[in-house]
């Protein structure tokens, strides 16, 4: 059987992996970005994000012939749309990309064609993409339209993209089946199959629980400090009853999905949606607590001395060990001490270069610090010899 020809569409964390991968498994790729950086670092076989292995896929894939770059889409049997879906300053979530992105595929798109929405987005989205290729034209009763949520984890993308159980939720139960055996074409996880609207509330849920979950333990976190009880004994005792598991404390939820989906639930559930949007604020808080924590250090240490503290803000990525900076407590905590004319040494161990700070290697960071402040648990901060009360992520309790 010849294989599909596949376009995909938005070559960034998920779309580029997925292109490669279907590339290197024998399908026809062509790639497509806005970005022409982007398109031309992939024709050259080359890649524009960090992710383990994505360098090999794409060199193979390229050099084979089977993944080109382009700045247009083109006609094919498979179209998989990959763009950003982030939310406008007012939390209102932004499906312009997603809108874009259908329109420039609407005249490539024939009949019989398989129309997929990867990108994770609000409820109703997949619909509203049937018709947008309505609006232009298409006739979308000869298609099969389904919404496929991702759920990588970065830093295991390639492996998790095949060996993950995926959803597929079509606008028609036909579009459903018909995309479900496309993704079993290499997915080895199981394919589950629902309807559009479930697929995509499926995605933000499994964001919004771990959110709330979250949530929970920074809430403990900061009613720990209150009664002086240290929280990450009470959270490892507490976990030894047999029906519990409380998750770890931070500074704050980050990253483009867990601090971003809920508020897609929220926008939409409005009055009902009371426990996901106050979760969102309590992780919100945290970290303006955080800050307030620092601050106050900062001032008694000012105060005593007679001249500002250095402040060292050991981690500056959404989580340890990576190097994503994306809606980033940490980072937002280094920011609004240093607006706030607080003088910080900006420590940062997975990346060289910040355009807003100079990163400090962290041993000579500890060295200068009058004040440590433990912001993401990077492996390299664990079993430090050091003593302090601004530990919010737990590193020197591991
Ligand atoms: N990165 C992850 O770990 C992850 C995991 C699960 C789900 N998701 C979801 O997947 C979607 C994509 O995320 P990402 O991390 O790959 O984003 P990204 O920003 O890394 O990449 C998106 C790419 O799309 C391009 N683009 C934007 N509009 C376009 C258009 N009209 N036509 C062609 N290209 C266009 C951008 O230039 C960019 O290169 C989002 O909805 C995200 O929430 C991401």
């Amino acid at each position: 059987m010849e294989k599909k020809k596949i376009c995909v569409i938005g070559l960034g964390y998920i779309g580029l992996p997925t292109a490669a991968l279907l590339a290197n498994r024998g399908y026809d790729v062509h790639g497509v970005d806005i970005v022409q950086n982007i398109v031309d670092t992939i024709n050259r076989g080359e890649i524009h994000i960090k992710e383990p292995e994505l360098d090999t896929f794409v060199k193979i894939a390229v050099n084979s012939g089977k993944l080109k770059a382009d700045l247009k889409p083109t006609k094919a049997d498979v179209f998989i749309i990959a763009v950003p879906t982030p939310f406008h300053n007012d939390f209102v979530p932004n499906i312009d990309y997603v809108i874009s992105a259908t329109k420039s595929i609407a005249p490539y798109v024939q009949e019989g064609n398989v129309v997929i929405l990867e990108s994770t987005s609000p409820v109703g989205t997949t619909e509203k993409v049937e018709e947008v290729l309505a609006s232009e034209g298409v006739d979308t009763s000869k298609l099969f339209i389904a919404h496929c949520p991702e759920r990588v984890l970065p830093g295991r993308i390639m492996r998790e993209l095949v060996e993950n159980d995926r959803i597929v939720g079509g606008v028609t139960p036909e579009s459903t089946k018909v995309v479900a055996e496309f993704y079993r074409e290499f997915v080895e996880g199981e394919v589950l199959e629902t309807d559009a609207k479930t697929a995509e509330m499926t995605k933000l849920t499994e964001n919004s629980f771990r959110d709330v979950n979250i949530a929970f333990a920074n809430e403990l976190s900061m009613l720990c400090d209150k009664f002086g009880i240290n929280v990450w004994e009470l959270i490892k005792l507490a976990n030894r009853h047999p029906r519990v598991n409380i998750l770890n404390p931070g500074a704050g939820v980050g990253g483009h999905c867990i601090a971003v989906d809920p508020w897609f639930i929220v926008h939409a559930g409005g009055e009902t949606a009371k426990l996901i949007k106050t979760a969102r604020e309590v992780n919100n808080y945290k970290t303006e607590w955080a800050i307030e924590k620092i601050k106050n250090a900062a001032l008694k240490f000012e105060n005593k001395n007679g001249r500002k503290a250095k402040i060292a803000c050991m981690g500056l990525a959404f989580k340890p060990d990576i190097d994503d900076l994306r809606e980033s407590p940490a980072l937002y905590i280094a920011k609004r001490l240093r607006a706030d004319g607080f003088e910080v040494i900006a420590v940062e161990p997975n990346i060289e270069s910040y355009k807003e700070f100079e990163i400090v290697e962290y041993k000579e960071a500890l060295k200068q610090a009058d004040i440590v402040t433990f912001l993401v648990a990077h492996k390299e901060f664990k079993n430090l010899d050091i003593k302090t009360d601004l530990d919010f992520c737990g590193v020197l309790e591991s």
